[in-house]
């Protein structure tokens, strides 16, 4: 656990004041690791400023400035050049890392490589002081920072509601604000279907629409407006393409062998009892899955996964494995052969149809392999007899981190309880209650050795949409809570008296960029 913020010289801010300057403060969310002020002059933004950056730092050089005019009403100029902002990468330094260098006439951001060049530049434009009379400037300081754990992500799921391309570029812009490094893309569920497959056409055809959604959880009244939408495969690589310049790797997520039904809706001879099947406008866990016993929907599930290994050059595919029930299995004739033929017998703990799911999952995952791509899965994976390298997000309890984590699995820690913003139970907690939820949360569970900690890769915070129709309801389950998950992430110590001040200041941005944030959280500043 990383810990300290070291003051050196405070003296001369106060000094500038009297200049108009508004200086700011690099007291940011996630709070950098060290942050000494030294003796000097502050870098002020009121001349020309000029960003210098090598080619390879192009477009990093091009979000600061960006940022910049957002933040002072100007653009600064990019050369490779000479310039008083200048980026830089020195491979000696950790890798996401970076270090600041700020004083009067040049203001230096070096990372350990192009994405610790952005992490520092991120944190310059939260460190502005924020819009007002005066020339802006930044104290003389040394920032050293470096995130603590590799997996920093955030999960969407269009399959309940779809969102555009356009509003998923603002949020990974978002999630890039937050030092996110990871876009997990919840692409298909029961209620949608979002990605085209050659040789499958009806589940764009069919499997994209359903005619209305319930209307509250529980209600017997259903809306009439249709959800409807898929991305095409030049949409998608320009979503990959978008979230790389920010450095953030897009996991797709196909939701197999449960969570299926917009599929069987399109192709109901992949199920064990042939439908018919509808894209349902309610929500909750369906018994009808795929069959795993017909050789058709296995080449099924291949094609589709050849298809996004196609568009989606991540390391990881996430292939879902959740809450598949096993009803129809067990009295399916096709999934009952193949158990016999597999020889599967029932074990301590782990029944033939669990482990019939665990075949499945293997054949995805070996389909993966020939690619050189790694599987992921929800914790229900671990029911079977699962390979120690799935990636395995605990979502059902915290408890499900310890196991997956002490089992070997490389582990992501997002459960319902702390980390799912969708969560209605929790959205109703307000003020300093539904900021600690998420932010007091421990990550790494009591009980577990070191070597086992070690497992834990990472973090994600989740959003589901069943009952997210929206930009404003996304962005206002998703904001402010993820500066918390983000903390967390980033390795920052636990003092959330001290947070809320920095998170006050995010809100502050997120103002000026038109996000919508959940608004019952500033009672905690009050
Ligand atoms: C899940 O929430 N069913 C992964
Ligand atoms: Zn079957």
């Amino acid at each position: 656990m990383k810990y300290g913020v070291f003051f050196a010289f405070v003296a001369l801010a106060a000094a500038s004041c009297g200049n108009n300057l508004r200086i700011g403060d690099f007291s940011v969310s996630p709070i950098p690791e060290n942050i000494t002020l030294t003796e000097g002059k502050p870098f002020e933004f009121g001349g020309r400023v000029v960003i210098q950056s090598p080619n390879e730092l192009g477009t990093i050089a091009g979000l600061l400035a960006s940022d910049l005019e957002e933040a002072l009403g100007k653009k600064p100029e990019i050369s490779v050049k000479k310039g008083n902002i200048i980026l830089a990468t020195d491979s000696a330094m950790p890798k996401e890392g970076y270090r600041i260098e700020c004083g009067k006439d040049a203001l230096k951001i070096t990372g350990g490589s192009p994405a610790g060049v952005l992490y520092g530049a991120r944190t310059v434009y939260k460190a502005l002081p924020s819009p007002g009379e005066g020339r802006a400037a930044l104290p003389a300081a040394v920032v050293e920072d470096s995130p603590e754990y590799p997996y920093r992500g955030f999960m969407v799921d269009v399959a309940r509601h779809f969102f555009s391309v356009d509003y998923l570029k603002e949020l990974i812009d978002i999630m890039s604000l937050h030092g996110i490094n990871v876009f997990h893309w919840h692409l298909t569920d029961d209620q949608g279907w979002r990605v085209p497959v050659p040789g499958y056409p009806k589940l764009t055809e069919v499997g994209s629409f359903r005619p209305g959604t319930i209307v509250a959880p529980g209600s017997d009244e259903y809306d009439t407006i249709p959800v409807v939408g898929f991305y095409t495969e030049d949409e998608m690589k320009e979503i990959v393409r978008y979230a790389a310049d920010r450095q953030i790797t897009v996991i797709p997520e196909i939701d197999l062998p449960g969570h299926m039904l917009a599929a069987l809706a399109s192709y109901p001879e992949l199920g064990c009892t042939g439908g018919p099947y509808e894209v349902p406008q309610r929500f909750g866990v369906f018994e009808d899955v795929l069959c795993p016993g017909k050789d058709a929907t296995i080449a099924f599930a291949k094609a589709v996964l050849e298809e996004v290994m196609d568009i989606f050059p991540s390391e990881y595919i996430h292939l879902g494995g959740d809450e598949c029930p096993k009803e129809r299995w067990e009295e399916c004739p096709d999934c009952q052969a193949r158990i016999k033929a597999l020889g599967i017998k029932a074990i301590k703990g782990k029944s033939k149809e669990e482990q019939l799911q665990t075949w499945f999952m293997d054949q995805m995952r070996s389909t993966l392999k020939a690619r050189g791509r790694k599987m992921m899965g929800w914790d229900e994976v671990l029911e079977g007899t699962p390979d120690k390298d799935i990636v395995v997000c605990a979502w059902t309890s915290p408890s499900a981190v310890s196991r997956s984590a002490s089992e070997g699995h490389p582990t992501i820690v997002c459960p319902i309880q702390h980390y799912y913003f969708s969560n209605p139970r929790f959205n109703k907690l307000q003020g300093r209650e539904s900021i600690s939820r998420v932010y007091d949360f421990n990550m790494v569970p009591d009980g577990l050795t070191l070597e086992q900690a070690g497992n834990i890769i990472g973090s994600q915070a989740c959003i589901w949409t069943e009952w997210v129709a929206d930009s404003t309801k996304m962005e206002w389950e998703m904001l402010p809570r993820l500066a918390a998950v983000a903390e967390s992430q980033w390795g920052c110590p636990k003092d959330l008296d001290a947070f809320l001040p920095r998170l006050k200041r995010m809100t502050e941005l997120y103002d000026r960029r038109g996000w919508n944030w959940k608004e019952d959280i500033a009672e905690a500043w009050k």
